[in-house]
């Protein structure tokens, strides 16, 4: 999967992991990607599969840690920004820190930090509900996103 603008459909948790794992194969070293959709839409799902495809051990949903990091071929920070009431809170997560790292850095609910990651060039994810167990699944990353 070279370039990164395209839909996938998926019927199944497992499935949405294995096109997680297909597309994590152009993830790199300083990449970040920002992970839209509900709750429930399966963004968590989906960095499972980055994190299998990375060699590291199971991702699992960061909601009351903020941030997770798994080891495997490359550092992989999961972070998700639910709980995150007001935009100075950032600040003592360290945040900027994981975005300059050399790890891969996957974020869902981005939203609130829109005003920094706005500095930094990200890929996304959207993953849409269609019904209990289909999924679509929009990549971008246009040239002005890095
Ligand atoms: N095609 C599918 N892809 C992904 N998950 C699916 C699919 N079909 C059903 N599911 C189910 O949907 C749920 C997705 O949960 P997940 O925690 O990944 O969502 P999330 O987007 O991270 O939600 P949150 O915003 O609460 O963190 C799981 O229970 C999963 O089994
Ligand atoms: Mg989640």
């Amino acid at each position: 999967m070279e370039n990164t603008n395209f839909v996938k459909i998926s019927h199944n948790e497992l499935e949405t992991q294995d096109i997680a794992r297909a597309y994590a194969e152009d993830l790199h070293s300083g990449d970040i990607v920002l992970l839209y959709g509900n709750l429930g839409a399966g963004k968590t799902a989906f960095v499972k599969g980055v994190a299998k495809q990375k060699k590291a051990q199971e991702a699992t949903s960061p909601t009351f840690t903020i941030i997770n990091e798994y080891e495997g071929d490359s550092v992989i920070y999961h972070m998700d920004l639910y709980r995150i009431q007001k935009a100075s809170d950032l600040f003592e997560t360290g945040f900027e820190e994981y975005l300059n790292s050399d790890g891969i850095v996957l974020i869902e609910w981005p939203d609130i930090a829109m005003h920094i990651l706005k500095n930094y060039g990200y890929k996304t994810v959207r993953i849409n509900k269609i019904n209990d167990c289909e999924r679509e699944i929009i990549f971008s990353s246009c040239p002005n996103e890095g």
